[in-house]
């Protein structure tokens, strides 16, 4: 019921550059919607972009449709996704954006209202655990309905990286980075288990190096993006799934930014996703030395919250 439902959904992908545009071909191949919004104020590189993901829809394995629109209609759709804003430059950390990235989030927000009252807004863009706490404000939705990709994608990262280490398939690793998606994440090695069984009783500290392994983690983003001068394509699966979680209704539980009524700002934890947004936040029983790190990420995004509130 829930898949029909989905395939006449709307999805509109706020920003046409290389993260918007990754994200938009994973919802077409899965596919997850009936129709994607492609929208930009680059009015020409958007058109550009929604005719080449067009081109990938019409060889027949795709029903979903995809199309230039406006800011306005972004306010109509079931899911809006906000990726519009700055990329990093070498050596910027993701807070160093949120000057230049919150004046094109409030406008981006301002352009799509009225949204609908059921609508979920995705934050992809960064600094994305800010950019939600903003979102949440400037949307005037539920804070249910206004959450951030967060460290989905580092979780992903930490279990390809195990994969690797292990020998054993990422779906069978269950790890996440909790936080900031951004220099103060931290692993819940506590946590991580494998086939249902504590990380710590199949494999020796010399197997799985967690310092090292959490920092290759950590460090991902820039080291490809120091090549190919951005990241799209694990952020547009990882964006792309989410989305599925929500029109589908899947109640999956990921690593999502969303608000902590004990902090008053939103970061990582786990959470059920489905239509209504964030279903649920999954407390977690982080030992001391995560429960440290995890107050100094806070800390971090405050101090950020705090300077942008200026
Ligand atoms: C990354 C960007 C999306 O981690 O922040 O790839």
């Amino acid at each position: 019921m829930h898949g029909k439902a989905a395939l006449t959904s709307k999805i509109a992908v706020v920003g046409a550059g290389e993260v918007g545009s990754a994200i938009a071909y994973s919802l077409i191949l899965n596919p997850i919607a009936g129709d994607i919004l492609l929208i930009d104020p680059k009015t020409e590189v958007r058109d550009a972009q929604a005719q080449d993901l067009s081109d990938a829809t019409y060889h027949g394995n795709t029903s979903t449709r995809v199309r230039a629109a406006e800011h306005k209609e972004a306010g109509q759709c079931d899911i809006i996704v906000m990726t519009a804003g700055a990329a990093q430059k070498k050596g910027e950390s993701r807070t160093d954006l949120i000057g230049r990235n919150l004046k094109i989030l409030s406008k981006a927000i301002e352009d799509a209202k009225p949204i609908h009252e059921d609508a979920i807004l995705l934050l992809v863009a960064n600094p994305v655990d800010v950019l939600t706490y903003f979102a949440q404000k400037f949307s005037g939705l539920p804070k249910a309905q206004v959450f951030g990709s967060g460290t989905f994608l580092d979780s992903a990262r930490l279990r390809g990286i195990l994969a690797q280490r292990s020998g054993v398939a990422a779906s069978s690793i269950d790890a996440y980075v909790l936080g900031e998606h951004g220099d103060s994440q931290l692993v819940a090695w506590s946590h991580a288990s494998i086939g249902g069984v504590p990380l710590d009783q199949v494999f020796t500290e010399k197997e799985i190096d967690k310092k090292a392994i959490a920092d290759e983690t950590k460090q991902k983003a820039a080291a490809i993006s120091e090549s190919k001068g951005a990241t799209s394509y694990g952020i547009g699966g990882v964006a792309a799934s989410i989305c599925k979680s929500i029109l589908f209704d899947q109640r999956n539980i990921r690593p999502v930014s969303h608000w902590q009524e004990d902090l008053g700002l939103c970061l990582s934890m786990p959470a059920v996703i489905g239509r209504e947004g964030i279903v649920r936040s999954i407390p977690v029983n982080l030992n001391d030395e995560e429960r440290k790190n995890l107050e100094g990420s806070a800390n971090n995004l405050k101090e950020v919250i705090q300077e942008a509130e200026k």
